[in-house]
C-alpha cells in the first residue's frame, strides 16, 4: 500500500517511524510506487556528510517534465494546470490545461534545441512571472539544460555575477515587465548585464511589454520568430537521477552568490510528496503561491511539486498593492483558491491596510494557509488566522531554505496541529537536532539551540556549482557529520520546533546571549510599530549594546513617548538586560528582494561605519538606508 498521503496522526507517525528506521526501504517504496522512472536505482541513498558527497537513486533514470506533464496530460488532459493571472485585472488571464502545457513545453524545448544549447548547458532566467518563465524552466528540464532562473528585480550587476559564475550560454528574457503602476525595461537591464559579463550569450527574448528594444545582430532573437518553425512534441531527455536539473542563487553572509546545485531524481520525489501533504492538495483544488518563480519557493512550489501532483497553479504577476490592497483577495475569490501560501512580510504589510479590504470579499474557498521564508511573529499570525483563514484554516508554518529544495519542518493540516509562531514538526524523513556550541546535542525539553539535521533527504543541495568546498565549509564543517542550516531553534516539550532566527543574528550584551527575534517580537507586540530590527554595536562597558530601528503605523507627535514604551515592553518580556541603548524610527527597513531584512547593513549604520556597505543595489528599497545613515543616532 502506498504511504503517499498522509492524512491521519498514525500515518505521520507510522510513516515518520519507517523513514528514520528503514530509510532505504521507506523511500524506495515511495519513489517506485508514486513516479516514472525510465529505470530504477542501484542504490537508494548513499551519503558522507564529511565530504558533503549525497546521492539519491543512483543511477535511476527519469525526466522530471515526464512526472510534472506527460503522465497527466495523458490522464487528465483537460484540467487546468496553470491559470495565469495578468498584472492588471482588466487584461484578460490565461488558463492552460495539462494538454496545452505539453505542447508550450515542447515548443519552447525545441525553440532552445534550435539555438543550440544542448544537455548540461546552463540557461539563464530573466523573466516577469508570466507563463513563458514556467514554460522555459520546463523546457531547460525537458532537454536537459540546467536553469539558473534569476529574480527579475535583480539589477544589471547582480545578473551579470551570475551569469559569469555558471557560464549560461543563454539568457532567455522579455522586453519589460509589469509591476503594480510600473513597468521595467527588462532587456535594458539585460543589455547592460552582457555588457559587463565575461561570458557571451545568445538573447531569446520574449514580447510582453511591447517597448521598443535594442536589437543586437546574430546575439537577440524574438521568440516569436523562433517558435514559428517548431514542432509541437518534443521527447524528454532521459536523465540521470543525479544530474542537475538547476542552479539557483542565494546569499550568503559573505562574498559572491552561492549556487545552490538540486539534481533530478531526489529533488522530484521530495518536493512532491512534501506539496501532497503540506498542503493537502485534494483532486479538484486551486492552489496559489504567491512567491516568484525566481526564488526557490516558485520553483518547488509553484512548478515541480504542484505539476507533479496534476494539481492546478497560480502564476500570479502582479503585486498585493495593485489596483489596490484588496487584490489577494480578489484573485482568492475569482478562482475559489483553496490552498493560499505567502509570507510574513506580505501578511505584515497587508495587515497594516486594516481590514476595509475585504469588503465583497468572501475567502470561502480557503482550506490551508501557508507562510515561509522567516519568523512570523504572534501577531501577525493571528491576523492571518482571524481575517484571512476565518478561524477556521490550518495555518502551516514551513521552515526550510534554498538548500534544502523542499519543506523540511512544518505542521499538516488534520495530521499535526498548528501553533502560532512554531514550525512545528519534522517532515517524513527529516532528523532534525540541536546542538550547543560544543556540538553536543540538546535533549531536554525547552532547548534553544543551532538546528542541524543529521540524515540527508531527498531534495538536499548537491554542492554550490563549482566550490564544492566551499560547500563543505558553509555547511558541513560547523559540527561533525551534520548538516548545519546557520539557524537557531527552540524545541518545546511536545517536539514542537519554534525557528528563532539566523544564529549569527545572535548578540551578546555584557555576557548574555540575546537573539534579535525575540526581542523583535516583543516590540511588534506594540499597537504602533509595524516593524523592527535589531542589532548589536559596540559598548565600552557591555561589549556591544541593542540599537534598534523601528517603523510605525502612523506618524507620531510624541516620538520619546514610543521609545520609553518600547523600553518598559521589553524589560517586560524579556528582561532589562535586553533594553535597547538607541532607537531609531524609520520610514523603512532595507530589505531583500524575498523580504528579509539587511541586518548586515543595519549594523554597519549601527556602529557608525557607512563607508563600504557593499552592494545595496539588489536590495528592494536601497533609497531608505540613506534616509538612516541621515538620522543615525550620536
Ligand atoms: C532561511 C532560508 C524557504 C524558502 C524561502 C526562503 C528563514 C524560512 C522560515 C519559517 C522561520 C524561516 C530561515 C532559513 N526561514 N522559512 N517558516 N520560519 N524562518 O529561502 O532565502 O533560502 O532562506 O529563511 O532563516 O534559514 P532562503
Amino acid at each position: 500500500m502506498s504511504s503517499y498521503q498522509i492524512d491521519t496522526p498514525k500515518k505521520y507517525d507510522d510513516s515518520y517511524k519507517k523513514s528514520v528506521n528503514c530509510p532505504e526501504t521507506f523511500w524506495d517504496e515511495l519513489a517506485s510506487q508514486n513516479f516514472i522512472w525510465n529505470k530504477k536505482w542501484s542504490k537508494v541513498i548513499d551519503w558522507d556528510f564529511k565530504k558533503a558527497k549525497v546521492s539519491w537513486f543512483k543511477d535511476a533514470k527519469l525526466n522530471i517534465t515526464t512526472n510534472c506533464i506527460d503522465r497527466h496530460a495523458k490522464n487528465t488532459p483537460d484540467k487546468t494546470a496553470i491559470i495565469f493571472e495578468p498584472n492588471d485585472p482588466s487584461e484578460k488571464n490565461k488558463l492552460f490545461t495539462y494538454s496545452e502545457l505539453l505542447k508550450e513545453v515542447c515548443k519552447m524545448a525545441n525553440v532552445l534545441k534550435s539555438m543550440d544549447v544542448k544537455k548540461g548547458d546552463r540557461v539563464c532566467i530573466y523573466l516577469p512571472m508570466i507563463p513563458e518563465l514556467a514554460f522555459s524552466v520546463l523546457a531547460c528540464a525537458r532537454i536537459g539544460a540546467i536553469h539558473s532562473v534569476v529574480f527579475a528585480g535583480f539589477s544589471s550587476q547582480a545578473l551579470a555575477t551570475r551569469i559569469d559564475d555558471c557560464k549560461s550560454s543563454l539568457i532567455i528574457t522579455s522586453d519589460g515587465s509589469y509591476r503594480g503602476k510600473k513597468i521595467l525595461n527588462l532587456k535594458a537591464i539585460v543589455d547592460d548585464a552582457l555588457d559587463i559579463c565575461e561570458t557571451q550569450q545568445k538573447v531569446l527574448l520574449i514580447k510582453r511589454t511591447n517597448e521598443l528594444v535594442n536589437l543586437v545582430d546574430k546575439r537577440d532573437f524574438f521568440l516569436e520568430d523562433l517558435i514559428a518553425n517548431v514542432d509541437d512534441s518534443c521527447e524528454a531527455e532521459i536523465m540521470d537521477a543525479e544530474d542537475p536539473l538547476f542552479i539557483l542563487y542565494t546569499s550568503g553572509s559573505t562574498g559572491k552568490p552561492k549556487g545552490m546545485v538540486h539534481t533530478c531524481g531526489g529533488y522530484m520525489v521530495y518536493t512532491s510528496y512534501t506539496f501532497k501533504n503540506i498542503f493537502q492538495y485534494e483532486e479538484d483544488d486551486v492552489y496559489w503561491c504567491t512567491a516568484d518563480i525566481g526564488w526557490i519557493t516558485g520553483h518547488s512550489y509553484i512548478l515541480y511539486g504542484p505539476l507533479s501532483n496534476g494539481a492546478s497553479t497560480i502564476m500570479f504577476e502582479g503585486v498585493p498593492s495593485y489596483p489596490d490592497f484588496s487584490r489577494f483577495w480578489q484573485i482568492i475569490d475569482k478562482y475559489k483558491v483553496n490552498q493560499f501560501y505567502t509570507a510574513p512580510t506580505a501578511i505584515r504589510a497587508l495587515a497594516k491596510q486594516g481590514i476595509g479590504f475585504f469588503k465583497n470579499c468572501s475567502l470561502k474557498s480557503l482550506k490551508v494557509l501557508g507562510t515561509v521564508g522567516e519568523p512570523i511573529n504572534e501577531e501577525a499570525w493571528q491576523w492571518y488566522n482571524l481575517h484571512v483563514g476565518k478561524d477556521s484554516c490550518p495555518i502551516v508554518d514551513t521552515w526550510w531554505q534554498t538548500e534544502t529544495g523542499g519543506i523540511l519542518i512544518s505542521s499538516i493540516p488534520k495530521v499535526i496541529p498548528d501553533k502560532p509562531t512554531f514550525a512545528t514538526k519534522p517532515f517524513i524523513g527529516v532528523q532534525p537536532i540541536l546542538l550547543d556550541d560544543e556540538g553536543e546535542e540538546l535533549n531536554k525539553p525547552n532547548s534553544v539551540g543551532k538546528l542541524c539535521i543529521k540524515y540527508p533527504w531527498p531534495s538536499i543541495a548537491r554542492t554550490i556549482w563549482g566550490n564544492h568546498q566551499r560547500y563543505i565549509d558553509t555547511y558541513f564543517s560547523a559540527f561533525k557529520n551534520m548538516y548545519f542550516t546557520g539557524d537557531g531553534a527552540f524545541k518545546d516539550k511536545e517536539g514542537n520546533f519554534r525557528i528563532t532566527g539566523r544564529v549569527d543574528d545572535v548578540i551578546i550584551v555584557s555576557g548574555h546571549n540575546l537573539g534579535t527575534a525575540p526581542i523583535e517580537d516583543a516590540i511588534n507586540e506594540h499597537e504602533s510599530i509595524v516593524e523592527s530590527a535589531i542589532v548589536g554595536f559596540p559598548h565600552e562597558i557591555k561589549g556591544n549594546a541593542l540599537y534598534g530601528f523601528i517603523t510605525l503605523k502612523y506618524n507620531l507627535e510624541n516620538i520619546n513617548h514610543i521609545k520609553t514604551e518600547i523600553n518598559s515592553l521589553i524589560s517586560e518580556k524579556i528582561g532589562p538586560i535586553a533594553k535597547l541603548d538607541k532607537i531609531q524610527i524609520t520610514t523603512g527597513l532595507p530589505k531583500t528582494r524575498s523580504g528579509k531584512i539587511m541586518r548586515r547593513i543595519l549594523r554597519k549604520i549601527a556602529s557608525n561605519q557607512t563607508e563600504d556597505l557593499g552592494d545595496i543595489s539588489t536590495l528592494l528599497n536601497p533609497d531608505v538606508v540613506q534616509e538612516i545613515i541621515d538620522n543615525y543616532q550620536i
